[in-house]
């Protein structure tokens, strides 16, 4: 939505389709909670939010990137602020801001912790004032129009009548976020299963960085629910079974506010040193939060309250919180340059969905959604500026496109099929979960690749049983089944190919940071049916890798 509006703002003349699986306000940025980061105070400043940006990637952020994203952030605030967005207020009505890990200043502005939802819902309402922003609301795109390597569109099924629809454009912006729902343990939604990144690499394009997956410390134990890292930006401590405050052995500085890679891999090492507690969803340490108060919990974290009652039946106000660390974010995604340039001709990419990259190694927690408002921005001024030039493609082309697409849909029906996609889904998730988690090992990738080749060939013996045309979720969930798939094998085969520990990316048996060599993006191309790596140099601008303590 904010690309959209940056390119009805630079090109009035243009049309625009938001084409969208789910009604867009349900799109997955409605659930974040705890803020977006841009150094908007005195005290603070561009420069100190890209270091520290720069520092948490653990030196694998393209620095011209992070320096571009720091300098535009305060921007984007101003924007949304002009659109009405609901920030919380300091008494004498100032935008307030919190602290987040690995922060030197907090500068992490929010909506109390819904932060999400008011920026989407302040952009969604601007998008209803333009004529031409059109949108296709519940649409579950299957192909992109790709001729002569230039991307003219895309096909998608129109979910209220089963038809498949043809979207010709002069230019695409995917922004449809990550895939998350690879693992089991995730607090993503269902809806995140990284159809625009599977799709592009499908078309050709360039993916980046796929093994660096973030995992979030806290997240309940039953169903990885997100409490946000405002809790403990907001003074929460962690505490295992002893009542310890056990960050102090692994950040004595930051404790709890370290990065979110050390926080996650210090609950996994209580846990394996039997410091955690054990309940019927696995090991946990709790979050206690009472000392804030009831005042404070309630005006600042009443998502978590709301759910720690729903899904627990406790009040954080006088309990603890159990939590437990599951996977949060891509840091990988299709590779971009800083105006969302892919490798494939006319095909844009930003947010979650790309990997620009300005989280490296490990994404700072807030830096998410000023990256989606950034780069969305720049994307949008670069496809109008890109699509004003470009030419319609060749209408032989799409009804050939158009019936291939027609032909490989219905060949997925039928009445017997060996296996059902959820089968393989939940071997896909358990597989992710336990060859690709915190700590990783070259022999859990290789048979954890394994498997994913193996599922890769049961799904495509799948055959749809539910023939209706209306919203057939059997039929789109294979097709997400498919897309995640590609996307397990490029998480797993990148992080077998990256032989050292940098942030999130942790290998038992590459326990340390390479500094042998300057710090190297991992590449995956489509080549030939295979997926083919290749290495890229990291832009280092002013900060050489240093060591990494909090
Ligand atoms: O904890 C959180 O509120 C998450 C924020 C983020 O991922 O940036």
């Amino acid at each position: 939505m904010r690309a959209a509006l940056a390119i009805v703002t630079e090109n009035p003349n243009l049309k625009i389709a938001i084409i969208s699986k789910v009604y867009p306000i349900r799109s997955h940025t409605v659930c974040a909670e705890g803020g977006i980061a841009a150094a908007i105070k005195d005290y603070d400043s561009k420069e100190k939010h890209a270091h520290d940006t720069v520092y948490g990637s653990d030196f694998l952020a393209d620095q011209d990137a992070v320096e571009f994203f720091t300098a535009k952030s305060p921007e984007e605030i101003n924007y949304l602020e002009e659109l009405g967005c609901l920030w919380s207020r300091q008494e004498d009505g100032e935008i307030a801001v919190r602290k987040f890990g690995g922060m030197s200043a907090p500068r992490t502005v929010y909506a109390a912790d819904k932060t999400g939802f008011y920026i989407m819902h302040s952009l969604f309402e601007k998008t209803l004032q333009f004529e031409n922003i059109s949108r296709y609301d519940e649409f579950f795109v299957t192909n992109l129009l790709v001729n002569d390597g230039k991307t003219n569109g895309v096909i998608a099924i129109d979910q209220k009548n089963g038809t498949l629809v043809v979207f010709e454009a002069k230019a695409v912006i995917m922004a449809t976020g990550g895939a998350g729902r690879i693992y089991g343990h995730s607090t993503n939604s269902a809806i995140n299963t990284g159809d625009g990144i599977a799709l592009s690499y499908n078309a050709g394009a360039a993916l980046k960085d796929m093994e660096m997956i973030q995992f979030h410390p806290t997240t309940l134990p039953n169903g990885n629910l997100l409490i946000t890292e405002a809790a403990r930006g907001d003074g929460g401590y962690l505490l295992n079974k002893h009542g310890e405050r056990f960050m102090k052995k692994y950040a004595p500085e930051r404790m709890e506010l370290a990065p979110r890679d050390l926080v996650s891999r210090a609950i996994t090492s209580e846990i394996s040193a039997g410091n955690a507690a054990s309940g019927p969803h696995g090991h946990y340490v709790n979050l206690d939060i009472r000392h804030l108060g009831a005042k404070t919990i309630r005006e600042k974290l009443p998502t978590v309250r709301s759910i720690c009652l729903t899904y627990l039946n406790i009040d954080p106000i006088k309990n603890l919180i159990p939590v437990t660390p599951a996977q949060h974010y891509f840091m990988g995604g299709i590779s971009t340059d800083l105006n969302g340039n892919t490798t494939l001709k006319g095909l844009f990419a930003c947010g979650e969905t790309a990997c620009v990259s300005i989280h490296g190694a490990n994404r700072m927690g807030s830096n998410s959604l000023a990256e989606c408002l950034v780069f969305g921005h720049s994307t949008g001024l670069q496809t109008a500026k890109y699509a004003a030039s470009n030419k319609h493609t060749d209408s032989n082309y799409i009804k050939s496109k158009l019936e291939k697409e027609n032909q490989k849909i219905s060949s997925l029906f039928s009445a017997s099929s060996p296996f059902t996609v959820f089968q393989i889904r939940k071997a896909m998730q358990e597989t992710m979960d336990n060859h690709a988690g915190i700590i990783k090992n070259e022999t859990q990738l290789l048979k954890g690749l394994a498997t994913i080749k193996e599922l890769q060939e049961k799904a495509e013996q799948i055959r749809i049983k539910n023939h209706s045309l209306v919203f057939n979720n059997e039929l789109t969930s294979l097709l997400e089944l498919k897309y995640m798939l590609i996307i397990a094998e490029a998480t797993l085969t990148s992080a077998i190919e990256r032989r050292e520990s940098r942030g999130s990316h942790f290998r038992s048996d590459y326990p340390t940071r390479n500094d042998q060599q300057p710090p190297e993006h991992t590449i995956i191309n489509e080549a030939h049916g295979k997926m083919a790596i290749a290495k890229a140099p990291v832009k280092i601008n002013q900060w050489k890798p240093a060591d990494r303590k909090y």
